[in-house]
């Protein structure tokens, strides 16, 4: 297996492998075997990123890889090349592996059937489809701390819109945990996301270990798709009181970016129970890892 399109598609025994070769890569870094010596990996995001960009291409180039950087936005894509005639002239440029961000839905299915059976795929972000690097660096950030199994997760805010969520989920569930529930507005969370629960009540996280925060994810709105963000902060916004009104006292996630006083507050996204640089930081563990284990 040398291509990653969903977290769907992997067993448990694949995540562990993940997560075990992430745990060898975190005690060596930065000095990692070169195992991308004399191969090269195309960062092909056609959205912007920070930290799964970053993180790719620093764990990429820890492991010897030569990088390529694709930017849309300066190359012949803007004289009119098509996506197809632009993955086929890094096919005849020797790339190695590819790993693509896009804001289509499912295009990475498409894009896996396309590329040469000996060139590594990843999927960094396809519409709200799959985020699977990053559902998985959260599930290995979880399993830091406890046994996934016996993990009790919230997760608030813009499922419907998240790419992550479908991911996340999936890994969690593979790996035995039995106790995910859903907050939010009835609007950012479909149907098939249960337990879900769309009123904040009384101590209604007490006993949970991690609550995982969302972004409303504008970008990806329908044109007939509004939410009143006033009523939305007033109700769901994770701050000071709202951790005290809900009695939640584990640790605060966040895939991130972070909107700052939309869907949590500064003093909640800074606090000693935020996690959220950590996953970040698992981040480049992970994906070193996962390239490691991909790459012929
Ligand atoms: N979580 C995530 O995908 O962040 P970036 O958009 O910064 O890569």
């Amino acid at each position: 297996m040398n291509k990653l399109t969903t977290v769907e598609k992997l067993d448990k025994k694949q995540i562990e492998g993940f997560f075990s070769e992430a745990l060898n890569i975190e005690k060596t870094w930065p000095n990692l075997k070169k195992i991308g010596e004399n191969k090269t990996i195309c960062l092909f995001f056609w959205e912007p990123s920070t930290r799964t960009k970053l993180s790719f291409e620093h764990a990429a180039k820890a492991l010897g890889f030569n990088v390529l950087d694709f930017s849309p936005s300066l190359s012949s894509v803007q004289k009119g090349e098509s996506l197809e005639d632009t993955l086929n002239t890094l096919i005849s440029l020797k790339i190695d592996g590819l790993v693509m961000r896009h804001p289509e839905n499912k295009i990475s299915e498409q894009i896996a059937k396309l590329l040469p059976k000996e060139v590594l795929f990843i999927n960094a972000g396809d519409g709200n489809h799959a985020h699977p690097t990053q559902g998985l660096l959260d599930a290995f950030t979880i399993s830091k701390l406890k046994n996934i199994s016996d993990a009790k997760v919230a997760i608030i805010g813009d499922v419907k819109h998240s790419r992550v969520i479908p991911s996340l989920f999936s890994g969690l569930k593979k790996m035995d945990c039995t106790q995910i529930e859903f907050f939010g507005p009835k609007e950012l969370i479909p149907s098939n996301f249960t337990p879900q629960k769309n009123d904040i009540t009384e101590n209604c996280l007490e006993g949970f270990d991690f609550l995982y925060v969302l972004r409303i994810q504008n970008e990806r709105f329908l044109e007939d798709e509004n939410l009143d963000l006033q009523n939305y902060i007033k109700n769901y916004q994770v701050n000071d009181k709202f951790l005290e009104f809900t009695n939640f006292d584990g640790k605060i996630m966040h895939p991130g970016p972070v909107n700052l006083d939309y869907e949590i507050t500064k003093s909640v996204s800074n606090s000693n129970n935020s996690i959220i640089l950590d996953q970040v930081e698992n981040g480049l563990y992970l994906r070193a890892g996962i390239l490691s284990l991909l790459i012929d």
